[in-house]
């Protein structure tokens, strides 16, 4: 068996000790006589799954008990609608209240356009330049009076950049934590929602995990149809219509691997170090690389940089590829190289690729 370097952001790497007790059970588990993507979603086994999942959430996570954990198909792009949908809807249903949005990279912007089609959503803050290098501060965003939520990116997937912190912004915070997942604790305080799609930090993709304070879970505006309803969902445990059972149950094993990997602790830890080891390679290189980003507001999951030219970086990814090293390409939006660096993600990877970006930078000086 040959694993790759894989870089990708998004599905991520999964351990192969997750994978291999994916596939050991796939065929039956558990003496069910059948697949647990093939049993049904009210059988007391995959009910056991399920909430298992749950638990290991609220705990790796330290979550409160007044908030909900939901666990929704749709991902991330389908909570951009639905968040607004439900907290601050348009119109009468809503009391007309506005949501900000902290415009802070190219994810930020698309949860903000779904927005504005379904409530009084409005730019809080946004980069006056043409790229994304930084998050604003409490005092640069401005929230409008009786705003329902302000939304944020905790980390941006494409640009790089991460909010070092979340106090002081003067609003309850809806963030959108898809791609640092798990890599840092969260002060719930300040939350009324923490979401993210699954596929980078937790697990495979086709589930989008939700926390939610549990007062603003209980009632939806009567005008959504059913499954945009968060009230019927957390009124069903997640379990309002066939859940996504194969990423549920794929998850679980994720988030046990990461209780016996140290918990969150340990992935704040890893996520640091192990992002820390590219910015060292790219800070070290002389110039050679080049991060974009105000060091401040460095991603420790997503590392992007530059060389000194298009060809060079187009020789990089080449080569690189001969090494086993993939899914190195920056998001075409921006070009560059990325490289993602999940809690799924072997620390033996992302030695491989500092030494691979030193050789390539010595060859080429
Ligand atoms: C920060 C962020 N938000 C949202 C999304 C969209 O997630 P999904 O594919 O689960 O809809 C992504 C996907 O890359 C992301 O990186």
């Amino acid at each position: 068996m040959t694993r790759a370097h894989n870089f990708c952001a998004g599905p991520c790497t999964l351990p192969t000790s997750v994978l291999a007790e994916l596939a050991d059970e796939m065929v039956e588990y558990g003496g069910s006589g059948m697949s647990v993507i093939e049993m049904s979603h009210r059988s007391a086994e995959y009910e056991a799954i399920h909430f298992d999942t749950i638990e290991r959430l609220r705990r790796l996570y330290a979550v409160p008990d007044d908030f909900d954990v939901l666990l929704l198909q749709g991902g991330a792009t389908l909570l951009f609608a639905m968040i607004p949908m439900n907290l601050a809807p348009a119109g009468a249903a809503g009391g007309g209240r506005p949501a900000g949005y902290v415009l802070s990279g190219t994810w930020a912007k698309k949860a903000f356009g779904d927005a504005a089609k379904v409530s009084a959503a409005y730019p809080a803050w946004t980069e006056e330049g043409p790229a994304f290098t930084r998050m604003p501060s409490p005092a640069d965003v401005t929230v409008q009076d009786g705003t329902a939520f302000l939304h944020v990116t905790s980390n941006e997937t494409i640009e790089g950049t991460r909010m070092p912190g979340f106090d002081g912004f003067g609003a309850r915070l809806v963030a959108d934590m898809s791609s640092d997942y798990l890599t840092r604790p969260v002060d719930w305080s300040l939350f009324d929602v923490v979401y993210g799609g699954a596929q980078k930090n937790l697990g495979p993709a086709g589930l989008g995990v939700m926390f939610i304070r549990s007062e603003l879970a209980r009632t939806s505006p009567d005008s959504l149809p059913s499954y945009l309803r968060f009230d019927n969902h957390a009124k069903a445990d997640s379990l309002f219509n066939t859940p996504p059972v194969f990423s549920v149950w794929a998850t679980g094993k994720m988030l046990a691997w990461m209780e016996t990997n140290g918990g969150l602790p340990a992935m704040e830890k890893r996520a640091a170090e192990r992002s820390g080891m590219v910015y060292d390679t790219i800070d070290g290189s002389g110039g050679f690389y080049r991060n974009p980003v105000e060091p401040a507001f460095r991603s420790h999951t997503n590392v992007v940089f530059r060389l000194p030219s298009p060809e060079l970086e187009a020789d990089f990814l080449v080569l690189a590829e001969e090494q086993s090293l993939l899914n190195l390409k920056g998001h075409r939006s921006v070009g560059g190289i990325r490289a993602s660096i999940y809690n799924g993600l072997p620390t033996e990877s992302v030695e491989a690729l500092v030494s691979f970006m030193r050789s390539f930078a010595a060859s080429r000086a």
